[in-house]
C-alpha cells in the first residue's frame, strides 16, 4: 500500500464507522490570526471544538495538508537533517465533536493500525500523559501494561498554538528495531528514530487562554493526527519518509535533472531532501494564495523557496530547478488536491 491507498483506506474505515469525510482546508488559515499556517487536521474544526459553531455531523475524518514552519510547531531546521521531518506533510485524522471519547478513539486507532495499515501489533508502543490513568487502563485492552509509557506535558499534552483547544494526548510509536538505535524503550530513545511516532490521539478537553489558564471545553472531544508519510514509510519498510513513493519520486526527478545520484547517506543527500520537501511546501502555499514577500506568511514562503534554491545550487544546478520539478509533483498529488 502506498500513499494513495493508505489515504483512501483510512478515510474509508472512518466513513464506515459513522464519520463524514471532509476535504482538507487550505494550508493558510485565512480567518485565524493566531496561526501562521495550518499545522494540524483539527484547525478547520477549532470553533466546533470551542462550541462556537456547529456542523451537521459529530464525527469527521480528513486528510489535511499541513505546513509546520514558524509558530508553535516548527520543523524547518530539522528538514534535511533527520529522515522523518517535513515542513509540508499530510495528516490523517478522525474527530469527535462531543460524541465518542477516549475508549472509542483508542479502539479505532488500534484497529486501523493493526488491520487497515497492517502494522505488527507487537511493535506498537502507546504513550499516555503522566496523569491519564484512564488512557493507561484503556490501552491495556490491546497491549501489556509494560509496553505503555507515561510522558509529561512536553510530549503528551497537545496544543494547537499558544491559545485555543488542547488536551492530554496518547501517541502510538512503532519499534523499528535495533538497526534504528540501541534504546530499548521510548523513554530511552532520545532521537525518536527507533520508536517512531506515527499517530497522536488528542483528548480535547480545554481551551487555553492568553494567561495560560485552561478552561474546560463545552464537551470532551477527540482530535487525532497520523503522519501519512510516516505510516507509508512503516508500511513500505523504508527507513525514511524520503523513501516513500511521492518524495522518492521527486528525488528521482532531481537526480534526472541535476545528473547527481541520490545516496541516502551521502553528504549531498540532505540537499535532495530539502529540495523535495520545500518544493511541496512552496507549491501548496502558493496554490493557497501566499506570494513571496518581506513579511508574515509571504516571508516564510520566500525563506522556504530561497533555501530550496540554495540546495539546488549546492547540487550544481545552473538553471532554476524547482520549476522543472513541479510537473512531477502535480502528477503525483494533483488528483488528491486539485
Ligand atoms: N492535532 C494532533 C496532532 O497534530 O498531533
Amino acid at each position: 500500500m502506498h500513499t494513495q491507498d493508505i489515504r483512501r483506506h483510512f478515510l474509508k474505515y472512518f466513513k464506515d464507522h459513522g464519520h463524514s469525510i471532509i476535504a482538507s482546508s487550505a494550508v493558510v488559515p485565512h480567518d485565524d490570526p493566531t496561526l501562521l499556517f495550518t499545522n494540524a487536521g483539527m484547525n478547520q474544526f477549532k470553533d466546533v471544538f470551542l462550541g462556537e459553531s456547529h456542523r451537521d455531523y459529530k464525527r469527521a475524518t480528513t486528510s489535511q495538508k499541513c505546513v509546520r514552519v514558524g509558530g508553535k510547531h516548527n520543523d524547518l531546521e530539522n528538514v534535511g537533517h533527520t529522515k522523518r521531518h517535513l515542513t509540508f506533510f499530510e495528516m490523517l485524522g478522525n474527530f469527535s465533536f462531543g460524541d465518542y471519547f477516549k475508549k472509542e478513539a483508542i479502539q479505532f486507532a488500534w484497529d486501523v493500525s493493526t488491520k487497515v495499515f497492517g502494522l505488527d501489533p507487537a511493535r506498537i508502543y502507546p504513550t499516555v500523559f503522566r496523569e491519564d490513568v484512564e488512557a493507561f487502563l484503556l490501552w491495556q485492552a490491546h497491549v501489556p501494561a509494560d509496553r505503555i509509557y507515561r510522558f509529561d506535558e512536553k510530549d503528551n499534552f497537545w496544543s494547537m498554538g499558544d491559545t485555543g483547544p488542547c488536551g492530554p494526548c496518547s501517541e502510538l510509536l512503532y519499534d523499528r528495531g535495533p538497526e534504528y538505535g540501541t534504546a530499548t524503550n521510548p523513554h530511552e530513545d532520545k532521537t525518536g528514530e527507533r520508536f517512531l511516532e506515527f499517530w497522536n490521539l488528542v483528548f480535547m478537553q480545554y481551551n487555553r487562554q492568553e494567561n495560560g489558564e485552561l478552561l474546560p471545553l463545552p464537551k470532551p472531544s477527540v482530535d487525532t493526527g497520523a503522519g501519512l508519510e510516516r505510516v507509508v514509510a512503516l508500511k513500505m519498510g523504508v527507513e525514511s519518509v524520503y523513501e516513500t513513493d511521492i518524495l522518492r519520486g521527486l528525488i528521482a526527478q532531481i537526480e534526472n535533472i541535476s545528473g547527481v545520484k541520490y545516496e541516502a547517506d551521502d553528504a549531498r543527500a540532505p540537499a535532495f531532501r530539502v529540495i523535495a520537501d520545500h518544493l511541496r511546501a512552496a507549491a501548496f502555499l502558493i496554490a493557497d494564495g501566499v506570494m513571496p514577500s518581506n513579511e508574515g506568511r509571504g516571508y516564510v514562503l520566500r525563506r522556504i523557496m530561497r533555501r530550496g534554491m540554495r540546495h539546488a545550487h549546492l547540487l550544481g544546478a545552473k538553471d532554476p530547478l524547482l520549476v522543472k520539478l513541479f510537473p512531477t509533483l502535480q502528477t503525483m498529488m494533483g488528483e488528491a488536491y486539485p
